[in-house]
């Protein structure tokens, strides 16, 4: 029997993997970037859709990059951020 109440979320063990090789979207529709507030590419992406152009106005956006960490994730919204206004953008972007 789980010690786990039924109210507690399942550890994103997949989106662990994915996050921990950068491999953003490899196998996960919507991977976690950032764990410590649970923010997922898709709400990164809706964020940038929407004029986000800077790491702040990500943050200021979606929560993401402000967890108890200190902000590790903050390196891959960037690359997020890069992709999106580079030439050839993330499948969604500009
Ligand atoms: S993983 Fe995003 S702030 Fe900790």
């Amino acid at each position: 029997m789980s010690s786990r109440s039924a109210a507690e979320p399942a550890p994103p063990e997949a989106d662990t993997a994915t996050h921990a090789a950068g491999g953003l979207g490899a196998g996960v529709d919507d991977p976690i970037v950032c764990f410590c507030n649970e923010i997922c590419l898709s709400a990164i992406v809706t964020a940038l859709d929407a004029g986000a152009s800077t790491l702040t106005e990500i943050i200021d956006a979606t929560f993401a990059g402000c967890g108890a960490c200190g902000g590790s994730c903050q390196p891959d919204l960037e690359a997020i951020l890069e992709d999106w206004y580079s030439d050839e953008g993330l499948p969604d972007g500009p």
